[in-house]
């Protein structure tokens, strides 16, 4: 037999040289996983967004920052995955996002986008690239689109963005607006806080919204605003809110997936809106516990994860060495 079952073939070595004819039970990490079979879903593309938005579908967002995140977001059935830069400090282990770069963003959309095949796909416009003028901005969606091979961009900022994004529609590319709480912008706003809790506060949520609007934003992300005024400003527009930390009356919810899938020691903090729908570290931690547990005990690999050597074969190879290492191997 060249090949066993998925749950055995995942984690051995692979048995042939060429990838395997039928990937959706065979493949290994030997193999790019066939990415077609994963989610065979037609293409998410903006009318499908639209269509969802006007039938009043709650929108699916998810980020991913790397071939296996997308993939299982992909395979989830997310309508939009998102590269955001968060995976600064998700996957890069940064303080926070001023440092991530754009190269290092085009790495982590490469490495999503060879795995999303589904879902509508749109990377963060990592801070530094788009603020000093539109030009600056269109130049970074291109490497964004080009190198990146993510469908639309999404930038933090309201009224003041609204020239700049409407630059970047123009030369075609989508955009996704991002106010309220910008995490861009923590430092002047003195921190990670909710925005839009005074009345000036929340008209100021809704001018940025219709400003980003007008100006050609297809979906606009509302982040850590008061339920009651992000749902009126959902009412006030024509394009789907995607809200985090927002309440249920935006048109559509989006969590960071090492976050929701509970993939951090605990002890971490989390923001009130975090909801924690898994516990991958949890089982991660078990599972390679256990793997350390047996590889001390020489309780792995046992014979059902090694290869053979047919017997005439092995006795001759016993000959061929030589009495020290013969009599070595036969008094194991
Ligand atoms: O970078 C990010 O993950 C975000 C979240 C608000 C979804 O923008």
């Amino acid at each position: 037999m060249l090949y066993r079952p998925v749950t055995r073939f995942l984690s051995t070595a692979p048995q042939c040289l060429t990838p395997p004819a039928n990937p959706i039970i065979r493949w290994s990490s030997h193999f790019a996983p066939p990415r077609p079979h994963v989610n065979p879903g037609k293409k998410v593309t903006i009318s499908k967004l639209q269509s969802l938005y006007r039938g009043n579908e709650p929108i699916a967002v998810l980020t991913a920052y790397d071939f296996p995140s997308g993939l299982v977001a992909d395979a989830a059935g997310m309508d939009v995955v998102l590269v955001g830069d968060s995976l600064a400090m998700v996957a890069l282990g940064m303080e926070d996002t001023d440092s991530v770069t754009m190269e290092e963003m085009l790495v982590h959309c490469r490495s999503v986008a060879r795995a999303v095949t589904r879902a509508f796909l749109i990377a963060d416009l990592p801070m530094g690239y788009y603020e000093v003028s539109p030009e600056q901005a269109v130049q970074s969606v291109m490497r964004m689109v080009k190198e990146g091979h993510v469908n639309a961009v999404k930038m933090e900022g309201g009224e003041e963005m609204a020239p700049t994004i409407r630059r970047i529609t123009e030369a075609g590319i989508p955009v996704m607006a991002h106010i309220g709480l910008t995490p861009q912008r923590q430092h002047s706003l003195s921190g990670f806080r909710v925005q839009g809790k005074s009345a000036a506060g929340a008209v100021k949520v809704l001018r940025d919204a219709i400003a980003v609007q007008e100006a050609g934003a297809f979906m606009i992300l509302v982040e850590a605003v008061p339920a009651e005024v992000a749902a009126i400003v959902t009412k006030r527009l024509r394009v789907p809110t995607i809200g985090i930390g927002s309440g249920n009356g935006c048109s559509g919810q989006v969590l960071v997936q090492v976050d929701m899938t509970g993939n951090f020691p605990p002890g971490r903090f989390m923001p009130k809106f975090v909801k924690t729908f898994a516990n991958v570290w949890g089982e991660a931690l078990r599972g390679i516990e256990e793997y350390k547990r047996q590889v001390k005990a020489r309780d792995f690999p046992d014979v059902d994860y090694s290869y053979e050597i047919p017997e005439e074969e092995l006795v001759k190879f016993r000959d061929s060495v030589g009495g020290g290492l013969r009599r070595k191997v036969e008094s194991e």
